[in-house]
């Protein structure tokens, strides 16, 4: 039987990035390395890494038109991530970053601007059938409507067969209030490391021990941590931990986490235990750290 999907909702937007050796100060006037237009936004992002990893995936988002759609459109088609669940917004400005990716420093610093493209809603996730996934992964963004997503696809597992189920996961990146109801929901929850330090938190061990009284019963916290690799509770409280694996020379730390998030979850979703699953997630970030891009990541 073919290998179900795993559907990733949350943004597509055009990275513009420019590669530089050292963070310029302002003011001056430098030249890059290099520069380059990218497909990017988190949910789009680990479509790229699934899709390189082997695993049937689909996107999930919202599409503004014009050139840079284009663009994104042809990437994610090359990428072989399936599109029937696009949401068009002909009225609206497609979402943009300007990104100075530091070579020497391993430091990529974003500049994001987003307009009017408004997030996918809880009524455009009704023409998804859930019959065709085996796990679907929220990028959060707009945690009231992602809510009742979830709870869309809670209600689909009680009326079928464990094997039938669909397994969830959310993702808390950015340090914003609205966000946080999200914890509550997901059988496997990532928190950044500017989430565990919104909390109060130093490290992803203090983070995960911290904040697992806020996710379900049963469900695993993860958060990744640079350098320092990453730290995961499980559903029977045992706390794990993986190092990072840092390429020989860091190149490109852009959508490190994405990458991670992917191999994380592609590993659990076949089954792989949580200690495994985290092993994987950063060695396949590792690798992506040492090449611009995703190419060469496996
Ligand atoms: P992001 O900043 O993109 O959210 P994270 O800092 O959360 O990424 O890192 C995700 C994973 O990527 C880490 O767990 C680690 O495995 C890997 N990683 C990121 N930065 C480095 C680095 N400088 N050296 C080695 N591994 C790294
Ligand atoms: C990386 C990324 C970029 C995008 C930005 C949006 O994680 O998804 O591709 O420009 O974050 O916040």
């Amino acid at each position: 039987m073919e290998e179900k999907r795993i559907l990733c909702v949350g943004l597509v937007c055009l990275d513009i990035i420019s590669v530089v050796d050292v963070y310029p100060p302002e003011d001056t006037d430098t030249r890059c390395l290099s520069q380059r237009w990218q497909r990017g936004g988190n949910a789009s992002n680990s479509c790229t890494v699934l899709s390189l990893l082997g695993a049937p995936c689909a996107f999930m988002g919202s599409l503004a038109p014009g050139h840079a759609a284009d663009f994104v459109l042809a990437d994610l088609r090359r990428y072989a991530v399936e599109l029937t669940h696009l949401v068009p917004h002909p009225e609206s400005s497609f979402p943009t970053s300007i990104v100075i990716s530091s070579a020497s420093r391993g430091t990529r610093t974003i500049l994001h601007t987003n307009r009017n493209l408004p997030d996918v809603t809880a009524q455009d996730f009704e023409q998804v059938d859930l019959t065709q996934y085996k796990w679907i992964h929220w990028e959060g963004r707009n945690a009231a409507e992602q809510v009742k997503m979830i709870q869309r696809v809670e209600e689909y597992n009680r009326t079928c067969p464990a094997h039938q189920r669909v397994s969830t996961s959310v993702e808390v990146e950015k340090p914003r209030k609205e966000l946080y109801q999200l914890f509550g929901y997901g059988d496997v929850v990532f928190v950044s490391k500017d989430v565990a330090k919104d909390f109060g938190f130093h490290s992803a061990p203090e983070a995960v021990k911290g904040l697992h009284t806020r996710v379900r019963p049963g469900a695993t916290v993860i958060c990744a941590w640079a350098e320092a690799g990453a730290d995961a509770l499980g559903p029977d409280g045992e706390l794990v931990h993986s190092d990072a694996f840092p390429p020989e020379t860091i190149v490109d730390t852009l959508g490190a986490g994405d990458t991670f998030n992917a191999a994380v979850l592609l590993a659990l979703s076949r089954g792989q235990r949580l200690q495994e699953a985290l092993a994987f997630g950063c060695q396949v970030a590792g690798r992506k750290c040492g090449v611009h891009g995703y190419d060469g990541i496996v």
